[in-house]
């Protein structure tokens, strides 16, 4: 690996799997642009975050809160947060306007928000499988909230953001079957 190799790291908290994947999509828009390694982990996973030129950290919301290991991981790592570029992520509104709630970050979380002075912070819709989640879950899906209300889109062109913020050049092409894709170079 030469010196100059760009890290990413992006990390989450899940209960049910969702937020995993918008992790991974994140993960694969970064990878796409070019940049040279993006590592995907859980929260508690993490050992060390001092490899890393920037981290990404989301979790999905339960009960108006961020995963305890997400949490966990904001405390564990607040030093070496300090001193890198931080992105934070949220996973939760459920219901067709899912994607227009704009949601605050929990108090505890906004905490770090503030004073690692994150470069951004986004609200994605979430997923509900009715069959999950205990009462609660199972009260949100009768009244009508469940299933996928992430919007891969969205997540893809905040990902690309970032992907921007960290010094990679964004173009658009055409692939040979006429579809848009997108790619990057280090600017
Ligand atoms: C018991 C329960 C409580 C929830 N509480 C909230 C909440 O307070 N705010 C919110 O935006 N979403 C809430 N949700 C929706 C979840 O955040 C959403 O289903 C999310 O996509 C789950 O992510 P995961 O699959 O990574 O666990 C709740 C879901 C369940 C089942």
């Amino acid at each position: 690996m030469e010196m100059d190799d760009m890290r990413v790291l992006v990390t989450y908290a899940t209960v049910h799997g969702s937020t995993a994947e918008i992790a991974r999509a994140i993960a694969l828009t970064l990878c796409r642009t070019g940049i040279d390694d993006v590592d995907v982990l859980p929260a508690s996973e993490v050992q060390d975050v001092r490899p890393y030129d920037s981290v990404v950290a989301g979790s999905a919301v339960y009960g108006g809160r961020w995963r305890k290991e997400a949490v966990g991981f904001l405390e564990r790592f607040g030093l070496e947060l300090f001193h890198r570029d931080v992105w934070l992520f949220q996973s939760g509104p459920l219901g067709h306007s899912a994607q227009y709630i704009v949601r605050a970050l929990p108090v505890n979380v906004g905490v770090f928000a503030e004073y690692l002075r994150v470069k951004g912070a986004a609200t994605f819709g979430g997923k509900l499988d009715g069959m999950k989640g205990g009462p609660v879950g199972k009260f949100l899906a009768r009244a009508g909230f469940g299933g996928d209300y992430r919007d891969f889109e969205e997540i893809r062109l905040w990902a690309e953001e970032i992907a921007r913020a960290v010094g990679m050049r964004v173009v658009m092409s055409r692939n040979s079957n006429g579809r848009l894709s997108r790619a990057g170079v280090r600017r």
